[in-house]
C-alpha cells in the first residue's frame, strides 16, 4: 500500500522541486527515493512536504544552546587520587580510592567546589559516584580503566521512564562514573582517557549471559549543570555518555570510540534532558553515534519528560551498524526543538534515522538537520514506525507517536547506496521537509 505521492510543484527558484507527502500505512518509499537517486545523479534533489508552509520555528532556542557557555572557574581545592592510596599500575583496583576521595571532596561543595586530579597512569576501578561542585580532571596519559569483573560495578534499579533494563528485563548494572541529583559537575582533562574495556560486556550480551542490562560508561541522572569535555572515551559497555533527566549539559571537544563489532554501543545519548549542547566531537561507534531518547512506551509516557532544546554542531560521526544521528526508538516522553548542523558523517550504515512504533506515544517535532556531508553510507535517511520492541505487555498499541515539523536541508553525499527509506504508521502522518539534498 503505497500512499505517498510525488508531485512536481514547478517552483522555479532552484531546479527540480518535488512534493512528497508521507501519509501512513506501511508505505515504503525506499524504491521511490532510491530510484530518484539514480535518476538524478548529481543534480540537487529538492523535496518539500505538504506542510512546508509551516515554517519551522525552532522556538526555545535550540540554536542558542551552544552559545551560552558555563564559566569554568578553577576549583579552589584540588586533591590527587594518589593521596587516597590509588595505584596507577593498571592492576590495582582503585574503586575505594575514588569513592573516598569524592566523599572527602564533598565537604568542599559549599566552599566553591573541588577538583579530583588523576595523574598519568592506568587507574583500574569499579563504579563510583560523583558529587556536586566537583571537577574530575584527567591529565594527559591518565587512563581510567573500567574493571572487567561485573561484581565491581554493582546493580541499580531501572530508570522509571524505561521500567526495565534495555538489554534484559529487570535491573541494570551501575555505570562506571555516576552522578545522581547533582549540580555543577565537570568531567574534563588534558586529553585523558576513560576506557570501559567493554569486551567482557559485549561478549556477555552476544552470548545471552547477562544477568542485568549492561552498564554505561558515564551516566548523570537528574542533574543540572554538567560539562564533559577535552577527553577520550573508549570501549563503552553500552552507552558512552548518558545524561538522563538533566538540564544544561555541555559535551564539548571529546572523542568517543567503540569498535565496529561492539553490539549496540552508542556515543552520546541525551535522554529526557533539556538545554544541551554537543559540539566539536569525534564519535565512532558500533551502533549509533548520537541518539536522542525520552523513555519507553507506557513508562516514558507516564514519566513524561521530553528531550528538548538540543544543539548539535561540528561533529564527525561514524556508526557501523546503526545511525550517525538517531531519534528514538524510545521517544515516549517526546523529543523537540533539536538543531543538528555541520555534521560530517562517514562509513556508516545510516546517516539520520527516526525510529518509533505504535505504543510509544510521544512525539518527535521541531527538528532541523542541516549542513550535512555524508560519505560511504548505506542509507542516508530512514524514518520507520516499526521498531516493535516493547518493555513488557502493558504498552498501549493505540498510543501513536507524532512526527511533525522535521526539516532536513543542505545535505551532500558521496557513495550513498540508498537515499532514503520512509515507513509510516497507519493513522498518524509523518511530516518531513527535505530540501537541497544532493546524494
Ligand atoms: C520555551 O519553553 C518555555 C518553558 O517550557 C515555554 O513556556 C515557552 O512557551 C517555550 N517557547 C517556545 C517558543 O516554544
Ligand atoms: C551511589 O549513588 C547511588 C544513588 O544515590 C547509591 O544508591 C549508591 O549507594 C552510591 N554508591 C556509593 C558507592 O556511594
Ligand atoms: C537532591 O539534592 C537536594 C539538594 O541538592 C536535596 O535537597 C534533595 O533531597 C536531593 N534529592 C534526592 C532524591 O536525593
Ligand atoms: C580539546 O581538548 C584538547 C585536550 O583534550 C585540548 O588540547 C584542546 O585545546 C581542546 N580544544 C578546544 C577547542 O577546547
Ligand atoms: C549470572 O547468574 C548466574 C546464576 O546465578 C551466575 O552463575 C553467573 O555467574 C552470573 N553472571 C554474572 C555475569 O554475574
Ligand atoms: C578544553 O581545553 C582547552 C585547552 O586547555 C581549554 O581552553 C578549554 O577551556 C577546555 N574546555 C572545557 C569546556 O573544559
Ligand atoms: C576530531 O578529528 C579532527 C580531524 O581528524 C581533529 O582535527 C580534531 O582535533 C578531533 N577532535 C577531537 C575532539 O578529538
Ligand atoms: C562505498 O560505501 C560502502 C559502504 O556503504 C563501502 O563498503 C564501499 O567501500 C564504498 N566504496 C568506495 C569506493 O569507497
Amino acid at each position: 500500500m503505497l500512499i505517498s505521492r510525488f508531485r512536481d510543484l514547478g517552483i522555479s527558484c532552484i531546479g527540480l522541486m518535488t512534493l512528497i507527502e508521507f501519509f501512513t500505512g506501511f508505505s515504503s518509499l525506499d524504491a521511490l527515493v532510491t530510484g530518484l537517486h539514480y535518476a538524478i545523479g548529481s543534480v540537487a534533489l529538492l523535496l518539500l512536504s505538504a506542510l512546508s508552509n509551516a515554517i519551522v520555528v525552532l522556538g526555545n532556542d535550540s540554536k542558542e544552546q551552544c552559545s551560552h557557555k558555563p564559566k569554568l572557574d578553577p576549583r579552589p581545592h584540588s586533591v590527587s587520587i594518589v593521596e587516597f592510596g590509588a595505584v596507577g599500575d593498571g592492576k590495582t583496583l582503585n574503586t575505594g580510592a575514588f569513592q573516598n576521595a569524592i566523599f572527602y571532596l564533598n565537604s568542599f561543595a559549599d566552599k566553591g567546589g573541588a577538583q579530583l586530579y588523576v595523574p598519568p597512569g592506568k587507574w583500574l576501578t569499579g563504579s563510583f559516584n560523583l558529587t556536586s561542585h566537583l571537577t574530575l580532571f584527567l591529565e594527559k596519559d591518565a587512563i581510567i580503566l573500567g574493571s572487567q569483573n561485573p561484581d565491581h560495578w554493582g546493580v541499580t534499579d531501572p530508570l522509571p521512564s524505561y521500567g526495565r533494563g534495555i538489554d534484559v528485563p529487570g535491573s541494570r548494572y551501575r555505570s562506571l562514573i555516576n552522578g545522581y541529583n547533582l549540580s555543577d559537575v565537570v568531567i574534563t582533562g588534558n586529553d585523558g582517557t576513560i576506557d570501559g574495556q567493554g569486551s567482557y560486556w559485549w561478549d556477555s550480551f552476544l552470548t545471552h549471559t547477562l544477568n542485568h542490562s549492561r552498564p554505561n560508561l558515564v551516566e548523570i541522572v537528574e542533574s543540572v549543570g554538567v560539562v564533559v569535555s577535552n577527553l577520550t572515551f573508549l570501549n563503552a559497555p553500552a552507552y558512552t555518555i548518558h545524561p538522563v533527566y538533566c538540564s544544561h549539559v555541555l559535551v564539548q571537544n571529546i572523542s568517543a570510540y567503540s569498535p565496529p563489532s561492539s553490539p549496540y554501543t552508542i556515543g552520546i545519548v541525551p535522554d529526557s534532558s533539556d538545554h544541551m549542547c554537543i559540539e566539536n566531537c569525534n564519535i565512532s561507534m558500533g551502533y549509533d553515534a548520537i541518539t536522542l531518547k525520552s523513555g519507553w512506551d507506557e513508562h516514558g509516557i507516564k514519566y513524561n519528560r521530553p528531550t528538548t532544546c538540543v544543539h548539535i554542531k561540528q561533529v564527525n560521526l561514524q556508526a557501523s551498524t546503526g545511525s550517525a544521528v538517531a531519534f528514538g526508538s524510545e521517544m515516549s516522553g517526546g523529543i523537540s526543538h533539536v538543531l543538528a548542523e555541520h555534521l560530517d558523517i562517514k562509513n556508516s550504515f545510516t546517516g539520520i534515522v527516526f525510529r518509533t512504533a505504535p505504543g510509544r506515544g510521544g512525539y518527535i517535532k521541531n527538528i532541523e538537520v542541516s549542513s550535512v556531508e555524508m560519505e560511504n553510507i548505506h542509507t542516508a535517511f530512514i524514518a520507520s514506525g516499526q521498531y516493535e520492541s516493547h518493555p513488557d505487555e502493558e504498552y498501549d498499541p493505540s498510543a501513536l507517536p507524532i512526527l511533525e515539523q522535521i526539516t532536513i536541508n543542505n545535505v551532500v553525499g558521496v557513495n550513498i547506496t540508498v537515499a532514503g527509506s520512509f515507513t509510516g504508521i497507519e493513522n498518524t502522518p509523518f511530516e518531513f521537509t527535505l530540501s537541497e539534498i544532493s546524494l
